[in-house]
């Protein structure tokens, strides 16, 4: 008798859910593209080659650039559909992104990304079209013209972008750079979008480890994110996690900053080695530094249980001359070890880092792991120290498309595999920017210290690599 009620009311429940989860991914449907997605079964969704995006514009010329650092399209003109983050509860387009938040935190397998699901997205002239999502190899693409881009201004994100890194500050006067995005080859990305960035990083916190190359693309994702606005919101939480400047310090070893409304934070570390660095003799400060390569940051193993996601990244500090210049001694379980050469050392430690990230996943289920892959270096015609040069300006030159697996930093290809750190892999399709560096450019006049073929001018490449990871993290199912 009471088995049997209690029966009726699960049977009555489970309808009840069933009618519940069925409106709502109706509504849901709707709200992302009315008519399509109830008009076409899911098994028929359609695959398209990027060729066939009706209104792509793959193969436009890229437009005359605009000189005037404030004329962009997306970051300054536009500032009614550019609102940052009015998060209107009314919306419907809030309650529908809740709800496929709530299927994405439905705990699902960091790899099993494949899904049948039909989404759509807006192209120009807002004809939706249909794409397969599916497991993606987001470093094979090319390089598409678009106005759409950059981001926000380079002239007026001023409260995250270094002056030095903002090209628009510089004499530089081509921003032709600028107007591009990356389309992979095999399968469309979700279009990156601040709003939905910080709607689903609500309560969380994404932490950038790495070299300087890692605080460019902290700061471009601070751009991204803002809209490039001047956000009174935003609070320094540096103190947070230990990021003030020491008393003599030429700055702080990182920055944090806070989204209030979504609680969501984006972090910093400068960690040029994915190492930890501790000083032989503390009370010298010419000591030699350790630099434990078996170790991860004391940082990342202090601060790991409050991030939801990491993005480490080294590369540029593997060389004689930083060593010295930093007086750095490696270290192997503890004790001086001098047998390895640069190279083998950069090796060592990548695999170690990732070695050790993948062992702390299973303990972190919130926590997703992001390697990102060497940035290249453009210096023709001699090194950074010896009058290497990148001047051109003309983008896209030697190709804009790459095919190729693996794109140039074997290393961290092979440390990521067989691990759930996720790799984001950007040599290849930064390889084609030669154009995109500081260069020759600077605020001040400078005296002949060569150019920097290194660090990429901001907005700009940079930005890509957050569109992948955005994407990489869509794909993923939660973030
Ligand atoms: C994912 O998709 C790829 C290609 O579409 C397929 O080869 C692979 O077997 C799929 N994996 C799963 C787990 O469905
Ligand atoms: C964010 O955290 C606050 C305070 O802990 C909590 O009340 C709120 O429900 C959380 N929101 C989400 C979306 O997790
Ligand atoms: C912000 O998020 C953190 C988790 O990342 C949570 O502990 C904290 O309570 C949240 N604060 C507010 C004000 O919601
Ligand atoms: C890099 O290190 C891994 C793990 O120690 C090793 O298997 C691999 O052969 C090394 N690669 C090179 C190029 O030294």
């Amino acid at each position: 008798m009471k088995g049997s009620i209690l029966r009726l009311r699960a049977t009555k429940l489970s309808l009840i859910l069933i009618t519940l989860v069925c409106t709502m991914f109706l509504l849901w449907g709707w709200d992302k593209a009315p008519f399509l997605v109830s008009l076409i079964p899911q098994s028929q969704s359609l695959r398209l080659s990027p060729d066939t995006f009706i209104g792509s514009p793959m193969n436009a010329v890229s437009p005359e650039p605009k000189k005037d650092a404030d004329n962009l399209p997306n970051s300054a003109t536009n500032e009614a559909s550019d609102k940052p983050e009015g998060y209107d509860k009314k919306s419907n387009g809030e309650d529908g992104e809740n709800f496929k938040e709530k299927v994405w935190d439905a705990s699902v397998p960091v790899d099993s990304a494949n899904t049948s699901s039909v989404f759509t997205k807006k192209e120009k002239g807002n004809i939706p079209y249909q794409v397969k999502k599916q497991t993606c190899d987001y470093a094979k693409g090319n390089w598409v013209a678009d106005d759409n881009r950059p981001f926000y201004s380079g002239g007026r994100c001023l409260q995250w972008l270094s002056e030095m890194w903002a090209c628009r500050l510089t004499d530089r006067t081509d921003f032709a750079f600028e107007k591009f995005r990356w389309q992979p080859r095999d399968c469309e990305m979700e279009e990156f979008s601040g709003k939905k960035f910080l709607r689903r990083m609500r309560n969380k916190t994404l932490a950038f480890i790495g070299d300087s190359l890692g605080r460019q693309q902290y700061q471009s994702l601070m751009c991204m994110v803002s809209g490039g606005k001047l956000r009174h919101d935003v609070i320094d939480v540096g103190w947070e996690y230990g990021l003030v400047k020491a008393r003599g310090a030429l700055r702080p070893d990182g920055w944090a900053h806070r989204f209030t409304r979504t609680n969501t934070t984006i972090l910093f570390y400068w960690s040029a080695c994915l190492c930890d660095l501790q000083p032989v003799n503390p009370s010298d400060k010419n000591s030699e530094v350790a630099m434990n390569l078996d170790r991860p940051p004391a940082f990342l193993r202090r601060y790991l249980d409050r991030f939801n996601v990491i993005v480490l990244n080294t590369g540029h500090h593997w060389n004689r001359g930083k060593f010295d210049g930093n007086h750095w001694v490696m270290h192997v379980g503890g004790v001086p070890n001098l047998n390895k050469n640069v190279a083998e050392a950069k090796n060592f430690t990548i695999h170690s880092i990732v070695k050790w990230v993948d062992s702390q996943l299973p303990q972190h289920p919130k926590l997703r792991a992001v390697y990102r892959s060497l940035s290249p270096r453009h210096f023709f015609n001699g090194d950074w120290n010896s009058g290497g040069t990148c001047d051109n300006t003309n983008p896209l030159s030697k190709g804009k498309e790459v095919l190729k697996e693996e794109s140039g930093d074997p290393a961290a290809a092979m440390a990521v595999k067989g691990t759930k750190v996720k790799y984001l892999d950007i040599t290849a399709l930064s390889e084609l920017r030669d154009e995109g560096h500081m260069s020759r450019y600077t605020i001040k006049p400078r005296q002949a210290t060569g150019q920097d073929c290194l660090h990429w001018c901001l907005p700009g490449i940079p930005d890509a690599w957050n569109e992948i990871l955005y994407g990489q993290l869509s794909a993923l199912g939660r973030f």
